[in-house]
This record gives structure tokens, sequence and C-alpha cells, in this order.
């Protein structure tokens, strides 16, 4: 009997705004149950393989305990002890971890990457970050939203900074849950602009950051220097002078309006210690909560499959 071809997730995009709403409606009610210690184990007896070849402690720790909570069991699997770091083929690798297997999570430099281990696998393959996206981070982030003041639709968000990998996530999540987006990005540094352009009318590039959080419901930013860019962090820190989000920036945006950001932070560079440690900072809230997304998407992804 063929395989049936497995369902991934290597972008925001490849769920419906509808799947969307519902996955972050099973990740509130996930986490509730997780609150009574209620037992839910739809995973019992299945392995996630866990390849991780940029650093992590989020992603690695919520994907390990979350797969513990549903019933299963995650895999560490780091390039520097595997033959994944001494040059198998990526399909090589895909073709033979998912015969053992039941989801393979990646966090990798190339997206292309993810995309080539996919379409050799037999097993859903999830995307932990490249260095074009983050989504997982996203169903945290709309989560915390959902939690603290209901559905996205028609808000406006302000992303202050890089057009990385999790603007470039916000930019999907825009799309699929019909906020608007704007970017603020100093030049050189923009959204990857095939990506932008497919998001029409859903999000508009700026150059000013106040501009941009001018009225904003949510004010979001990330590090100047991904992982990968380290080299690049002095150039980086002068381009992005004047992108810090800080109370002046705060105080443009709404009075309600909440601050997110996906972790870890570099306080004094992209934002300033009075704005993350507010007393009602929603950040650690953000990144608790990407253990109860990813058990949802989890759930999705692998409950009910042979
Ligand atoms: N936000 C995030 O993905 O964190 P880690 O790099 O710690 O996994
Ligand atoms: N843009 C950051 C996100 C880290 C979670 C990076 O890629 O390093």
């Amino acid at each position: 009997m063929p395989t049936p071809a497995p369902r991934h997730f290597l972008s925001l995009l490849d769920l419906s705004g509808d799947e969307l709403r519902s996955l972050l409606a099973r990740a509130v009610e996930l986490k509730a149950m997780l609150r009574r210690s209620e037992p839910h184990a739809p995973l019992a007896g299945k392995t996630l393989g866990m390849i991780f070849e940029k650093s992590s402690t989020r992603t690695r720790v919520s994907f390990e305990v979350g797969m513990v909570q549903l019933g299963g069991h995650a895999l560490f699997l780091s390039p520097r002890d595997t033959q994944l770091g001494r040059g198998e083929p990526i399909e090589d690798s895909a073709r033979v971890l998912s015969r053992m297997v039941d989801g393979v999570m990646i966090r990798t430099f190339e997206h292309a990457k993810i995309e080539v281990f996919a379409r050799h696998s037999r097993v859903p393959v999830i995307n932990a970050l490249t260095d074009q996206e983050h989504p997982l981070q996203l169903l945290a982030d709309m989560q915390t939203w959902l939690e603290h003041r209901g559905d996205m639709r028609g808000r406006t968000v302000a992303w202050i900074g890089d057009g990385n990998n999790m603007c470039h996530s916000y930019i999907h999540a825009a799309q699929r849950l019909d906020f608007h987006l704007r970017i603020a990005s100093p030049e050189g540094y923009e959204p990857d602009a095939g990506i932008l352009a497919a998001a029409g009318d859903a999000c508009t590039l700026l150059r000013d950051p106040m501009a941009a959080a001018t009225d904003a419901d949510l004010v979001v930013t990330d590090v100047w220097a991904s992982m990968g860019q380290e080299e690049e962090q002095a150039r980086r820190v002068a381009a992005f002078a004047g992108y810090q989000v800080n109370d002046a920036l705060m105080a443009r945006a709404r009075p309600d309006a909440l601050f997110m950001h996906c972790l870890p932070a570099h306080r004094g560079e992209e934002v300033s210690a009075s704005v993350i440690d507010r007393p009602d900072s929603v950040v650690w809230e953000e990144a608790e909560n990407r253990l109860h997304s990813q058990k949802a998407l989890l759930e999705l992804l692998m409950a009910g499959r042979g």
C-alpha cells in the first residue's frame, strides 16, 4: 500500500486562516487541560526527530516537553554527532529518518533544505526556523494575542527592525489572520521583496519606526543580528540606531498596545529593559505558549497517522 503523502508545516502559509484559528483555539484548550493535570496522550508510542543545526532553548525544550506530555518521545539530533554533519545527503537522511520516526522538526539555515527534506520524507516535517521563516513563533504570538485581546482581524501590528525570518512569518500571519502589518526597517534590511509583494495590501513598508508604531495594537521586534550573522553585529548595530523599541516608541502606540519579542532579546539594542521588563509584559507567556501551540500542531500533523 502506498504511504499517504504527509502534511508538512514549512511555512505559516501551509495552514488556511480557518485552520490557523482553530489550531490557536486548540492551543488555549490544551493549556487549560495541562493546568487541570488532565491526561492527554494522543501521540503514545510516537517519536519526533529534532534536527538542530542552530542553537535553541525554547524550541528544543517546548518540543521535547510537549512530546512527553502528549505521550510520545522526542529525539535530539545534532549535526555534531550524526552523519548529517558529515555530508550525508539531505535526501538520504530524510528517507532513512522518516522510516523510523513519526515526525521531524528541523532548525537550519537555507529554507530550501527543509523543502528538499520534506519532499523525501514519509512523515510530517516542521520548520523550526530557517533563515527565511520562523512560523512556530507566530503560533505562540498569535495564541498570546488571542488570550489577551481576542481575534487579530482588523488590528494593526508594527514590526520594528530587521526584515528577517520573524518579519517574514509576521507578513504571512497578516495574510492569514487579516490584520495590517506596518514594517519599519532601515535601508538594506527590508524583508524579501517577493514575500512582501505576495501579501499585497496586508503590509506596508516604512522607514520611520515612530510612524509605524503610531496607534498600533501590537509592537514586535527581534534581534538585529540573527543566528549566522554574528560577524555583521557591529555593522548592524550602527544601521539599526533609532530602531529601538523603547518607552518613547511605545508611547506612540495605542495605550493598551502589547509588546512581543520571540527571545532571546538584547536589552539596550532592539528593545529597552523598561519595555521588555514591564510588569505587564507578555513576553514570558509568549515563550510559554510555544509549548501549548506546538502541542496543537503536533496533534494536527501526527495524531491519527498510522
Ligand atoms: N524564539 C525561539 O525560537 O527561541 P529559541 O532559539 O531558544 O528556540
Ligand atoms: N531572528 C532570530 C530569531 C531567533 C529565535 C534568529 O534567526 O536568530
